[in-house]
């Protein structure tokens, strides 16, 4: 009788008030964090189709390169989740796409390698991501004098009229050599862009600008899209460009019906058990969310992670360097010693699939860079540099790829800013973030091919 009793009776709502202890465990210990909505971007998540159509045109466009040599799209490709699979990118000079790009060849080659990794370019349309670039060097001006309403490294040349502070990032790629404009002597945007020469008749976005009036399609696409700015060719400048690039950007790759955001619109079962785990772990225990808070897992802060330097640097230097390939991330913009190897905090979304990680790319694995987080100094010194993924160049290039971390001195300056503090968990609890970062995954990302262009405007080839 007595067990008849507990079997039916107790033990049914011993099972029942777990379950409910556990979901009040569940909400209590649950962040509470907004589903993300229309409203969190910018134009509502609606920007005109016109203007959406031309951004993509031009991200495609290597029209917009000094050389008309590599576009937007080189180094953030669909085919490589809108970056480019590699620690660092290879500029302009490189051939081919992805993780088969080259270096180049004879006096085509590159001439650096671009110091930063490719980051991807998803969910950036929110309004929430107030800095551009791991070292916030684009952001809001406060300050209501301000011509354009921005801060960038272009201080007072920046002109008035661009739409965000993802519309102010495309104004820079095409003005640095590595990147998109070339070397001097190769061309006119090379050369004023190695003269600082960025505004006005001459400089770099009106050298720009004048390509794109010779070509008839993009000129009846701006009419179309800037009907009150743009009458003649002559108008079309490359503010307008910036703004449509914005816009595909935001729009296209806008990326927010991941497991974790259907769980956020109260679907409890949309992520797996063991993801649920790690989201618990994540916004808990684990301490993930110091700094990886919020709907997009970032507080937009800077913070020192004791991140592996792999590559050229910033040409930043410790005491007793001269090379220059220390990077001080966010003191490069402050001048604040104590914000030195401070970066952003990067979104999580779609992580799963836009290895490599970290400011330079030295992790492959989404699994190597969780564990960085939960020990960064121990990683940072045992770093496996067989996982960079950098295309040779077969010069003296390839001789500064591990510099820092070769030099235990510079190792421990990086070390000795971090912090993470060390985090002791079990593999089982590891495996669980791991699948909570998977989570993030929207399957609409999974394949991007459709936002490939057939052909552009200028006709240039747009699959290499
Ligand atoms: C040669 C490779 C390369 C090309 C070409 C390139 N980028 Fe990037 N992009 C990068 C790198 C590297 C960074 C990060 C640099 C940093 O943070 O200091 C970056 C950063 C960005 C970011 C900021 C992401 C963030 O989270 O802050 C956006 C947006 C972006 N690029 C868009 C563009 C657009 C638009 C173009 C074309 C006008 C372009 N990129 C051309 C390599 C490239
Ligand atoms: C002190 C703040 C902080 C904490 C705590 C933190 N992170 Fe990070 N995380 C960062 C910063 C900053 C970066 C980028 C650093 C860089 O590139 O140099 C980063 C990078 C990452 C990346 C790579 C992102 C990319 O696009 O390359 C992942 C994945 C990540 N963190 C996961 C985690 C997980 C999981 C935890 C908890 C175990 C965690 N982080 C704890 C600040 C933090």
């Amino acid at each position: 009788m007595k067990s008849r009793l507990i079997k039916k009776i107790i033990l049914p709502l011993v099972t029942i008030s777990a379950v409910l202890a556990s979901s009040v465990v569940l909400a209590a210990r649950y962040p509470g964090i907004p589903a993300v909505t229309d409203a969190d971007f910018y134009d509502d998540g609606v920007p005109s189709d016109e203007k959406v159509e031309l951004g993509k045109q031009l991200f495609f466009d290597k029209i917009l390169s000094g050389n008309l040599n590599d576009s937007c799209a080189t180094c953030h490709h669909p085919m490589a989740w809108s970056g480019d699979g590699l620690s660092l990118p290879v500029g302009e000079g490189g051939r081919g796409l992805g993780i088969t790009r080259d270096t180049g060849v004879g006096v085509d080659a590159i001439h650096e390698r671009v110091p930063r990794n490719a980051p991807p370019v998803f969910n950036l349309g929110a309004r929430e991501f107030i800095h551009m670039f791991d070292d916030g060097r684009v952001t809001i001006d406060p300050d209501p004098e301000s011509i354009s309403g921005f801060i960038s490294p272009a201080g007072n040349q920046l002109p008035a009229g661009l739409d965000n502070v993802l519309a102010v990032q495309a104004m820079f790629p095409v003005t640095s050599g590595a990147e998109m404009a070339g070397q001097a002597g190769e061309n006119d945007q090379a050369d004023a862009a190695a003269a600082n020469i960025l505004a006005g008749p001459g400089g770099v976005w009106d050298l720009i600008a004048q390509k794109l009036q010779e070509i008839p399609a993009y000129v009846e696409m701006f009419k179309q899209v800037y009907p009150n700015e743009v009458f003649i060719a002559e108008d079309i400048t490359y503010v307008q460009a910036a703004n449509a690039i914005a816009a595909f950007e935001a729009r296209d790759w806008r990326f927010d019906n991941s497991p974790f955001d259907q769980y956020l619109r109260g679907n409890r079962r949309a992520m797996s058990v063991n993801a649920t785990k790690g989201m618990l772990l994540f916004y808990g225990r684990a301490g993930c969310s110091d700094c990886h808070s919020g709907a997009f897992q970032t507080d937009q802060q800077f913070h020192a992670v004791a991140m592996p330097q792999i590559g050229p640097g910033k040409g930043d230097n410790l005491p007793g360097y001269s090379d220059g390939h220390d990077d001080f991330g966010r003191e490069q913009v402050t001048g604040d010693a104590n914000d030195r190897y401070k970066f952003r905090t990067p979104t999580l979304r779609n992580i799963a699939l836009t290895a490599p990680y970290g400011h330079a790319g030295a992790y492959n694995t989404l699994e190597a860079m969780v564990r960085h987080q939960l020990d960064s100094v121990e990683s940072l010194h045992n770093y496996d540099q067989s996982q960079a993924v950098l295309p040779a160049t077969g010069t003296a290039l390839d001789d500064i790829d591990f510099i820092v971390m070769n030099d235990a001195v510079r190792r421990d300056a990086i070390a000795a800013a971090t912090e993470l503090d060390r985090i002791s968990l079990k593999n089982r609890d590891v495996d669980a973030l791991v699948a909570f970062l998977h989570a993030l995954t929207d399957l609409n990302a999974v394949d991007l091919r459709r936002d490939v262009p057939a052909t552009v405007p200028s006709g240039l080839p747009v699959w290499d």
